[in-house]
């Protein structure tokens, strides 16, 4: 596992962009694993930017995302396509038809499940964008989640409702459930970036890092994955010992 300490957000951000670009840019067929919530929205500003800059085109890329609210349409501000459409999707030049975000809606939701699954089989991620959720949940796995588990369908716990709640207006209903790519599918990506920033990471960031690998923290999986690179802002970083720091 290879961690790098940034500065700051924006050079967390920095550093993240520049891979997802030199991996399309090496590979314009890229496909690309993304995520949603705050932690990535500046990697997605970056990678805007080298995209107006003419550094990195989008155009053969295929994307396929972690998770999406049950009971959300793409439409709906607070569902996770309207984010990627919002902060990544309409500044570049990707065609939306080869970008896939699970479907929260419709009369099977076991069938979404299963029909995920295939896309998942047809786009082996080359690399993938995770963030962390402060009990160590990735995508929406969260704790306890089976390591082998396929696409599935959460019941989010209390602290996840109560995390993402800021991102809902007033009043409105963070939704109690989720579907969500599985711990399994997460880790066959080639590559795996997993950014996080605060102190509201510190301690699962320790335990991914230098806990058992263990559902009860379910990124402590990646500690098995051959290319996994943690960029960490300073809080994010503040429990873990200096030794274990690959970059400064
Ligand atoms: C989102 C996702 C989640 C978030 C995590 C951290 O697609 O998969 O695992 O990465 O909840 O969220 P933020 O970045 O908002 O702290």
């Amino acid at each position: 596992m290879k961690i790098i300490v940034a500065d700051n957000y924006i050079h967390l951000s920095e550093i993240a962009a520049g891979m997802i670009a030199k991996e399309v840019i090496e590979n314009p067929n890229a496909v690309l694993g993304l995520a949603t919530g705050t932690s990535p929205l500046g990697t997605y500003k970056k990678l805007i930017d080298f995209y107006e800059n003419g550094l990195v085109s989008f155009s053969k890329v295929h994307t396929v995302n972690l998770d999406e609210y049950v009971g959300l349409n793409g439409e709906h501000r607070q569902s996770y396509r309207y984010f990627m459409n919002t902060n990544l999707f309409d500044y570049i030049d990707i065609d939306k038809n080869n970008t896939f975000v699970p479907c929260g809606i419709g009369d099977s939701l076991e069938e979404n499940c299963r029909n995920y699954d295939n896309i998942l089989q047809r786009f082996p991620r080359d690399i993938q964008l995770l963030g962390i959720g402060g009990n160590g949940h990735i995508g929406f796995n969260e704790p306890g989640t089976p390591f082998g588990s396929k696409t599935h369908i959460v019941d989010l716990t209390e602290r996840t409702r109560k995390d993402n709640a800021r991102l809902f207006a007033e009043g409105e209903k963070v939704p109690e459930e989720a579907i969500t790519m599985g711990i399994k599918e997460i880790c066959k990506a080639k590559k795996i970036i997993l950014i996080a920033s605060g102190q509201g990471k510190a301690d699962a960031i320790y335990k991914t890092v230098c806990g058992e690998v263990s559902e009860t923290c379910p990124a402590s999986i990646l500690q098995l994955h051959n290319d996994v690179t943690l960029i960490l802002d300073k809080e994010a970083a503040s429990k873990l010992d200096e030794s274990v720091i690959t970059e400064n």
